[in-house]
């Protein structure tokens, strides 16, 4: 390699590690995919503990979750053009949190990629560590927790933890939701208490009588988890 050669390498290769290092990214021995770095990362972050406040947390999220997740996003009919442009032109359809426009991002993207891209992101967000939650309304949080435990007999609402397990680390077909972004979790909650998420009648059960402030705290406990 001449000089020149070698000096424009290792300069980009130091840039690469800064990059990593600003991203809060750590060695691994893992490559990370390509798929990761050039498209997921902008919303869900190379790690997956993205803070933005709507997109979901990936680390640690179950590989046959993800991808299965991935696949209804894949086989969900794209909303007509004038509803999409609806929502750019009128932001109060943001507030409504069972339809947040965000959601069309990740219909597209799931049309866009192979499923070997699929497998590969999943596998690489499955084996990134969860950071811890955040904190936020501490009286929230409170009735939160009292109602992840516990549930709420008096609304049929069963205890959280029974199927997500004590840590909301996930077990089996219940998905780790512990550190998950509030703003997403609401949204979750009120698509299936709708009816939204067919493939999940035990989430539309559990939700069926949970009310809006009931559902803001379980998901501000989760996210500070
Ligand atoms: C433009 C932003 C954006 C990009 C880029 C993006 N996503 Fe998403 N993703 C979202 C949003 C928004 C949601 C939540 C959608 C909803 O409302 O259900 C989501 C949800 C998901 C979920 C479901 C998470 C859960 O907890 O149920 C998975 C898995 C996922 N994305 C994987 C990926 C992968 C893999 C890539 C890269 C190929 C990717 N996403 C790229 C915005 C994005
Ligand atoms: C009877 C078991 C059960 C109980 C009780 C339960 N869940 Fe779930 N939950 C599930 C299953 C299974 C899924 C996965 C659904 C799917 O495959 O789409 C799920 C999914 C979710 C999701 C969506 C996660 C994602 O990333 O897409 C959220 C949020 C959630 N549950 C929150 C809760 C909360 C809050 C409670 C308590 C009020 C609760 N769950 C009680 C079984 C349960």
């Amino acid at each position: 390699m001449k000089f020149r050669e070698s000096v424009a390498h290792a300069v980009i290769t130091s840039a690469g590690a800064l990059l990593m290092m600003a991203l809060g990214v750590q060695a691994q021995d893992r490559p990370i995919p390509r798929i990761v770095t050039w498209n997921c990362s902008g919303c869900h972050g190379i790690d997956g503990n993205t803070k933005l406040p709507y997109f979901p947390r990936l680390a640690g999220l179950k590989e046959a979750f993800a991808e299965k997740k991935i696949e209804m996003f894949r086989a969900a009919a794209s909303p007509p053009v004038d509803e999409v442009f609806a929502w750019i032109v009128d932001p109060d359809k943001l507030k409504e949190p069972r339809n947040h426009p965000a959601r069309v991002n990740m219909i597209g993207i799931a049309h866009a990629i192979t499923p070997e891209e699929s497998k590969a992101a999943a596998a690489w967000y499955a084996a990134q560590q969860p950071k811890p939650g955040r904190h936020g309304n501490p009286a929230l949080i409170e009735m939160g927790s009292v109602l992840f435990a516990n549930g709420l007999p008096s609304q049929h609402v069963p205890a959280c933890k029974g199927c997500h397990g004590a840590q909301a680390q996930g077990v089996g077909a219940a998905p780790r939701i512990a550190g998950q972004n509030a703003e997403y979790i609401m949204s979750q909650l009120a698509k299936f208490s709708a009816g939204d998420r067919q493939h999940a009648p035990e989430m539309t059960l559990v939700t069926r009588e949970l009310e809006g402030e009931q559902a803001r705290a379980v998901a501000e406990y989760l996210q500070s988890r």
